[in-house]
């Protein structure tokens, strides 16, 4: 069996240093401040990617065409073209209900606009790149729609943002942002648990507050349902082109794979539970969120990952839980500076690995990967 360490890819982050905490006490001041925030690159914040061109311009989907062609049909038909405008009861319901936000909840909200803006903005920014560097024309095609796709989701985020007079200047983030060197085979897992973290993140709220609609407190979640099916659609593409190399999916690379669920998955929960006043909001716990979000994620991920990691192993909760702890103890590590800071922060990150590592270590479920592969977004 592999250990933590050396399944860490070296373009992996592998510190644990954020100053989410501190952030959100400051507040976002303008616009330039909310592009700042977006511009930053730590753990748990989204990332920019660029990726080996050449290597996906000589992607073949020949062995899934089928079920390729059908996909492709449904990004043609766009049936989302006309969701992303605001209606007129968007405006009047905004105008009942964002007075009615508490500082605190509103902070974290626009926290969580600002991190949901940057992560749909860097999907747009990394299929862009792809398309505009490749010939294949079924990639480049798939490409284009994903792109068109991600470029609306970002665009509607911003405009709340711009309610609050913090639009983000997306022009001078592809600029200023840093981007980080994934390989292929890296992209398709992490942009594969992306996408899919995203349908199951967007459906949950979304049910939760159809069943309480008393707790929306802003009108863009009812916006949630037809938008998740997008980030659904995104991810049985790739999917689909993980389907069409199988050897993504087999012998030393399912080590790779357990290694991205379990850094997505910790990175959400750890992030999630630096705004519990959000979820508290919505009637629903950080905690109790985060689970049936992983819930849904390792259900659908059976369509291309031959393991699954076991959620309820009382360990696997454990250790989420001692992650978040030392994120905690990180950050006022952070805040307390100078030297002793410093080597609090290197204690911090060395737990933080060796609590992966356990995580890492723990049994995984496998089994066979289904013939069908294409899932409908029935959650
Ligand atoms: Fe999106
Ligand atoms: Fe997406």
């Amino acid at each position: 069996m592999n250990t933590h360490s050396s399944a860490v890819p070296q373009e992996a982050p592998t510190d644990v240093h954020t100053d989410h905490v501190a952030l959100l006490m400051d507040g976002v001041k303008d616009t330039e401040d909310s592009t700042a925030r977006a511009a930053r690159s730590t753990v748990l914040t989204p990332r920019f990617y660029t990726t080996d061109f050449k290597a996906m311009d000589a992607l073949d989907v020949s062995p899934v065409r089928a079920e390729w062609d059908r996909m492709m049909a449904e990004y043609a038909g766009d049936n989302n073209q006309d969701h992303f405008k605001r209606d007129e009861a968007f405006g009047e319901e905004l105008k009942v209900l964002m007075p009615q936000l508490s500082p605190e909840l509103r902070q974290e909200f626009i926290d969580f606009l600002i991190s949901s803006c940057t992560s749909e903005f860097s999907g747009c920014i990394l299929y862009n790149e792809i398309r505009k560097n490749i010939d294949n024309p079924d990639i480049k095609q798939l490409m284009a729609y994903m792109a068109r796709d991600e470029s609306r989701h970002a665009g509607f985020i911003n405009q709340s943002l711009k309610d609050f007079g913090l639009g983000i200047d997306l022009g001078n983030l592809r600029k200023v942002k840093a981007y980080t060197y994934f390989k292929p085979k890296y992209i398709f897992y992490a942009t594969y648990l992306s996408e899919k973290i995203g349908y199951a993140r967007y459906i949950t709220i979304f049910r939760q507050l159809e069943r309480h609609p008393d707790k929306r407190f802003h009108p863009i979640f009812r916006w949630f349902e037809r938008w998740c099916n997008d980030e659904f659609r995104h991810g049985e593409s790739f999917a689909l082109m993980m389907r069409a190399q199988p050897h993504l999916l087999s012998g030393l690379n399912r080590l790779w794979i357990r290694f991205f669920i379990l850094a997505v998955y910790a990175t959400m929960y750890v992030r999630d539970h630096s705004r519990p006043l959000l979820h508290e909001a919505m009637g629903l716990h950080s905690t109790e969120y985060d689970y049936e979000v992983f819930r849904i994620t390792s259900e659908i991920c059976r369509q291309v990952f031959p393991v699954e990691v076991d959620i309820d192993h009382p360990v696997f909760r454990q250790c989420m839980d001692r992650l978040l702890s030392i994120s905690l103890d990180n950050d006022r590590a952070v805040a307390r500076g100078g030297w002793v800071g410093t080597v609090l922060r290197g204690w911090h990150a060395a737990r933080a690995v060796l609590t992966f590592g356990r995580l890492y270590l723990l049994p995984v479920k496998k089994h066979d990967l289904p013939e069908n592969i294409r899932l409908d977004p029935v959650w």
